[in-house]
Order: C-alpha cells, then sequence, then structure tokens
C-alpha cells in the first residue's frame, strides 16, 4: 500500500520505518525544517533502539522517503496516518492544534478515496469531532480510523513488532479490515470497536499504568512509616496474575511525554463531561509529590540544602533515552537550586537536552565520576546500568560525608552500599531508612 505518515516524532518515524520494512511504499511528512534535511541526509533525529537499521535499510531500497509537502504527499496515498504531537496545554487540556492543521490540509487536498489513520493520542471523542469538521466535508470519500500506538520510547521497535494487541476504531467493518492488514505481519490479537472507544482504550491504558505506580509509591511511602520493605512486598504482590509484576517499580514516578500528559488529558475530559475522576487526580497529585519527597529525603539526611553539594545521577525520565520531558530528575534539581544545594549531574544521553531546561549553574557531565567528586550526597534519578553496576568503593572515595545515597529508583543494593559506609535511602526499602 502507499502510505503517507504525518509527524516524525518517535511513533511517525517507527511507524514509517516499520511499514516500509513490511514492502510498503511509506512517505514520511515532517514540517520542522531542521528534522526533515536530518532524515533526508541518513540522521536520525532522535534515538530509538534498533531503528537506525531499518532506516537505512528501508530508504535505500526506496520504500521509505521524506517530504514537507503534505498535499503533494496525498496525491499517490491509500492510507495517511496523522502521528502529529499533542502536547498538554497549561490547564491540562490536549492541544489538538497541529491534528486540526492537519486534518485541514488532508480535506483541502483530497482528490481521490482514502482512509485517514490516527495514531497521535487525541482525546476520546476527537475522531466524531475530525468527521464533523473537517472529513465529512471533503470533495471525496474519506474514511476514519483510530488506531492508538502502545509503543514505549527507547524500545518502540521491538513492541511494534511485538505489541499485546493491536486496536483499529472504525465504523465501517471493510476500512477496518484494510487498515488490519497492514499489521498482517504481526502476530498479536487484533481487536475492533467503534472510534471513541479505542481513543478510550489508549487514555485508558495509560491512565491504568500511572495508576499502578502512584499505587505501589503509596504503599512504598506507607512502609517507611510501619517498617516494612516494599522491595520484598511489591515484588509479592506482582504474583498475584490478576496484579502482574510490571509498573510496581516504586520511587521518583513516572515522567516523560505520555502519562503525565494523558493523565491531566483525561481529568481534563471528565471535568469537562461533568464528572469528577478523583483516582486519577490522586494519581497525579501522588506522582508529584514523590520528587518533594526526594527533596524532603535529601534535605533530612544532609540536614539542610544550602551549600550542600548534591551529584544526580540520570536526567532522562528513564534509561536508554535522551527525553527529559516531564522528567523528575529537572523537577527535584530546579527545587534543590532554589533551595541553595550545588548541584551537579550525570546522563549518557540526555545532557544535551538538559542544558537548556536547567539553570547554568549546575554542572553537567556525561561522566557520573566526575560530579560525584566532592559530592555530599547523590540521588539516583534514572535506573542507567551503567549506573548501577559504578564502583561504589571509588565513588565513596571521591565523595565527602556524610556519604548519602538517596535511591529515587531503588535500584541499587541497601546492604552492600551500608557496607562500604553509606547512608543508603530508598523509597519504602528497610531498614535503612529511619525518617
Ligand atoms: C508509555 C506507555 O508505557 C506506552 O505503552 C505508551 O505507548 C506510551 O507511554 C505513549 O503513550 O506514547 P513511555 O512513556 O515510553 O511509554 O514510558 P514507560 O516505559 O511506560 O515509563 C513511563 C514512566 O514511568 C517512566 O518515567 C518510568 O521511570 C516510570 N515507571 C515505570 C515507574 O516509575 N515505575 C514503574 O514500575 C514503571
Amino acid at each position: 500500500m502507499k502510505i503517507v505518515v504525518v509527524g516524525m516524532g518517535y511513533v511517525g518515524l517507527v511507524a514509517a520505518c516499520c511499514l516500509a520494512r513490511s514492502g510498503h511504499q511509506v512517505i514520511g511528512v515532517e514540517s520542522a525544517p531542521e528534522k526533515l534535511s536530518k532524515l533526508r541526509s541518513g540522521i536520525l533525529p532522535l534515538y530509538e533502539e534498533g531503528l537506525e537499521e531499518v532506516y537505512r535499510k528501508t530508504v535505500e531500497s526506496q520504500h521509505l522517503s521524506f517530504t514537507d509537502d503534505l498535499r503533494e504527499a496525498i496525491e499517490v496515498a491509500d492510507i495517511i496516518m496523522i502521528a502529529v504531537g499533542t502536547p498538554s496545554l497549561p490547564d491540562g487540556r490536549v492541544d489538538l492544534s497541529q491534528v486540526y492543521e492537519v486534518s485541514g490540509t488532508i480535506c483541502e487536498a483530497a482528490d481521490h478515496p482514502f482512509i485517514v489513520v490516527m495514531k497521535s493520542t487525541v482525546p476520546p471523542g476527537t475522531g466524531k469531532y475530525l468527521i464533523e469538521r473537517f472529513f465529512s466535508k471533503a470533495r471525496v470519500p474519506i474514511s476514519y480510523v483510530s488506531n492508538p500506538e502502545f509503543l514505549r520510547e527507547g524500545i518502540a521497535v521491538w513492541d511494534w513488532y511485538h505489541p499485546d494487541r493491536i486496536v483499529v476504531g472504525c465504523d465501517d467493518a471493510r476500512t477496518a479490515e484494510k487498515v488490519l492488514e497492514l499489521y498482517s505481519d504481526i502476530e498479536a490479537p487484533k481487536v475492533t470497536m467503534d472510534i471513541t472507544s479505542a481513543e478510550m482504550v489508549k487514555y485508558a491504558s495509560n491512565a491504568f499504568l500511572a495508576t499502578k505506580i502512584s499505587f505501589i509509591n503509596e504503599i512504598a511511602n506507607l512502609c517507611e512509616l510501619v517498617g516494612a520493605d516494599i522491595k520484598a512486598v511489591a515484588p509479592a504482590v506482582g504474583m498475584d496474575k490478576r496484579i502482574g509484576p510490571h509498573f510496581l517499580q516504586a520511587g521518583l514516578g513516572y515522567g516523560g511525554s505520555c502519562f503525565p500528559k494523558d493523565t491531566k488529558g483525561l481529568d481534563f475530559v471528565s471535568t469537562f463531561n461533568g464528572y469528577s475522576f478523583n483516582l486519577l487526580k490522586a494519581v497525579i497529585e501522588v506522582n508529584a509529590k514523590q520528587r518533594i519527597l526526594a527533596v524532603r529525603k535529601l534535605h533530612k539526611l544532609l540536614g539542610g540544602l544550602v551549600g550542600r553539594r548534591i551529584a544526580v545521577l540520570g536526567l532522562a525520565f528513564k534509561p536508554n533515552t535522551d527525553d527529559i520531558r516531564e522528567a523528575p530528575a529537572i523537577d527535584i534539581i530546579r527545587y534543590l537550586v532554589d533551595e541553595g544545594a550545588e548541584v551537579a549531574a550525570a546522563d549518557p544521553l540526555a545532557i544535551r537536552n538538559a542544558a537548556s531546561q536547567l539553570p547554568p549553574c549546575v554542572k553537567l557531565s556525561p561522566d557520573p565520576y566526575e560530579v560525584l567528586h566532592g559530592a555530599q550526597a547523590v540521588l539516583l534519578a534514572t535506573e542507567w546500568p551503567q549506573f548501577i553496576v559504578l564502583d561504589w568503593g571509588k565513588v565513596k572515595g571521591l565523595m565527602r560525608e556524610p556519604f548519602v545515597i538517596v535511591d529515587g529508583r531503588n535500584a541499587l543494593d541497601p546492604e552492600k552500599l551500608t557496607e562500604l559506609g553509606f547512608i543508603y535511602c530508598g523509597f519504602g526499602v528497610l531498614p535503612k531508612f529511619r525518617g
């Protein structure tokens, strides 16, 4: 099939590359000049494991090309996939301006029937609205399908080929079948439903995962008060098949471009529809509190923050990405600096992205040992594997008293670190914390 993918963010680019690899003829549309010129000159504008190879091969075999001219690309399309950004507005509402702009252009340029597939995360009800406002008014028939994406950043290519399910929301069975043909080489349950329900599946999934994280964080906080250990509790809870072992890692909570945006977006949709989604509000509040809790732990263990030297390990919102959007580390560092601490931070990939988001006084380096030099405390904010296996004896030699470690991801070995003479403090981890 001839497919146009609009928006070369991590969802759009991965979709474009993987569909081209399946033998489809794909045009990737990107309006940002810098990104487009990179894509055209063989440089990936973002880091995704395994993507480079798929991109190189599909460009070489001429299955994949790039343009900024959406109107021209549409001329040959069987399917147009929309994968543009839908960021949060300050009030939590989802900013759909890019979706509206692309939809308007598609309708104006449409001169033959095709299918529009929505991959961007849009609030429930958006598809119906887009059909009414744009697609039903085109000169030619345009079918509309909601096909939410469940890719995780960093391992999006693997996720593309191994999804737990493929969801297609459509009012017409034949159109749904045609869209499912795109995934004929992927083994996964394929579920069809109406458009609004498909949109809701995406929000409900992300909100539920966020709920699991905030829930286990609350249990961890309670563990600290009653003297239990979340590292024993969470895995045992997760052994119940009805609960499952995933997303029960307590610590600084969730960040990234998806969970924070989607939880706030769903909360807004609820309020707009006259419903107070109290559980979701609590999930959002708990997540914000975890960051403050980290600052509180540092404050307590260092006996104040003014003039204290603190090393932060990790800036990205999770390992294997350079993405710092809504990353806990960024908020926490700003807070620490405001409170008078001297902060240095290390990250293997995210230094460049973080530099513009942090006060200039924060020293940044890809080398953890460099930022640990002279530090009185270290906060592990992202569980990069290379941070877990640091030579902690050497770290101790570089640091100054009182040798505090706040493990924001409960990823380090408390016993070993305590033996080395550190004051170890996780989130709900026994027996090191005496809050
Ligand atoms: C998330 C979803 O997992 C994807 O299914 C979805 O497609 C994507 O959002 C999206 O909507 O586009 P992603 O944001 O890449 O993917 O990141 P996750 O791996 O899900 O992690 C999100 C955050 O939760 C990270 O900050 C991570 O550190 C945190 N987390 C995760 C925890 O704090 N505890 C856990 O147990 C698991």
